[in-house]
């Protein structure tokens, strides 16, 4: 708040904050003017930004005046009850920078906290605000993952290692926490901190055991409790969503070789745009069923390997042969899909691309399983090597994220 305490302004004393729709504290921020035209109330600052609101959303967001409720900070108005005739009454600028309005018919008068309006103004309020923008990397900008020292994650977290890792791995889609714990419940322990993990037919947590004396390995369910190498791909492209981020904690490892790969799927993707569009264009456009096939089990979607979504969504690659089942297109666009998809396979597997390193007990990688296309090379000695995994969706890793980065700018925020 811009006042000390004690003053008293417009008849509200300073230190009793006005209520905004949301538990956050937004520091003051004097609205200069606002102009009313029809349905809408152009508001501005001393700086010149404006924000141009329409007359019913600021009616659903009068805080304890028949918006918002006081208690809960959620809205009460039923849009199948707009009145046609709820108008503007008198709009001005208080005294103190707030935005009054009188309405009309129903003559509700509602004060507007102008540091949530200029939230709005800023944009903050969008679901990208608060997460940091991602960095596009090849192997010769990022050669192993940004690190963290995790070895007091658990013990307090005194270094706040647990936040500056999140927000580089939504950065950078890769960042490692580095002196873990190296027990068995150390990753469920640690990632339960973030958010709810996803669960999957894997299990909450999981586990991947290469034990590189065997001569392959007969009772497993995935190519990665084998020796054998695994190109670039994402998990569970067989889902309409499929998971997040993945934290894969090493436990033990004994092996030499099977160094793990990650490429950067923005990257690859930026770089088949621009040396093969016609690539890009198949690869977005075109879709493929996956398919996990098992006892009780039968998950498929159909989607693009590069599915871009909706304006705004995270970018999801879909990209693991093993469980790539059939083309579902026109038969004459087959060949071109083929053709792109080895083009952009071989792209994403070049050195440019992949970063190579070794994992080491205590360490917990956490990536963006939909950005980041990892594998692992062969196994070049004998011993074993377990890793244990945990998914868990964008939106709990978001969420954790605006809320560190938040409290970070702002302080006092609380969270609802
Ligand atoms: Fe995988």
């Amino acid at each position: 708040m811009a006042y000390a305490d004690g003053v008293s302004l417009n008849g509200r004393s300073v230190g009793m904050e006005l209520p905004t729709p949301d538990f956050y504290s937004y520091e003051w921020a004097p609205i200069a003017s606002v102009e009313v035209d029809g349905r809408f109330a152009t508001l501005r600052w001393a700086d010149g930004l404006e924000l141009v609101a329409f007359d019913w959303w600021l009616r659903e967001n009068a805080v304890d005046a028949g918006g918002v409720d006081l208690a809960t900070r959620e809205m009460l108005l039923d849009p199948a009850d707009h009145d046609d005739a709820t108008a503007f009454g008198s709009v001005e600028v208080t005294g103190d920078g707030s935005l009054r309005i009188r309405w009309s018919p129903d003559d509700a008068l509602a004060e507007y906290h102008p540091g949530w309006l200029r939230h709005v103004a800023d944009r903050q309020h969008l679901a990208s605000s608060w997460i940091p923008e991602p960095v596009a990397w090849t192997a010769t900008e990022l050669r192993e993952p940004p690190t963290h020292d995790g070895s007091k994650i658990l013990d307090g977290d005194p270094d706040g290692a647990l936040g500056t890792w999140v927000l580089d791995m939504l950065r950078y889609g890769i960042a490692r926490l580095r002196g873990c714990p190296t027990e068995m419940d150390t990753n469920r322990l640690v990632t339960e901190r973030i958010g709810a993990p996803r669960d999957t037919n894997f299990g909450i947590i999981w586990d991947v055991k290469a034990d590189v004396t065997m001569a392959g390995v007969a009772d497993t369910n995935s190519t990665a409790n084998t020796n054998l190498r695994l190109g670039p791909h994402t998990d569970l492209p067989t889902r309409e969503t499929p998971p997040g981020f993945q934290f894969l904690h090493c436990v033990v490892n004994e092996t030499e070789g099977g160094l793990s790969t990650m490429a950067d799927g923005h990257a690859v993707v930026d770089a088949l745009r621009t040396a093969h569009p016609e690539h890009y264009d198949a690869l977005t456009t075109l879709n493929w069923v996956f398919f996990n096939r098992g006892p009780g089990i039968d998950h498929r979607w159909s989607g693009p390997m590069i599915d871009l979504g909706v304006e705004g969504s995270p970018l999801t690659l879909r990209a693991f042969y093993p469980v790539r089942g059939f083309p579902d297109m026109d038969p004459a666009d087959m060949p071109r899909a083929y053709e792109a998809m080895r083009v952009f396979s071989r792209l994403a597997a070049s050195d440019e691309f992949q970063m190579r390193y070794p994992f080491e007990p205590g360490d917990i990688v956490g990536f963006d399983n939909r950005r980041i296309l990892h594998g692992r090379d062969a196994f070049t000695s004998g011993g074993a090597r377990h890793l244990r995994g945990v998914y868990i969706d964008h939106d709990e890793v978001r969420s954790f994220a605006r809320v560190h980065a938040r409290t970070s700018v702002v302080g006092s925020g609380t969270h609802h």
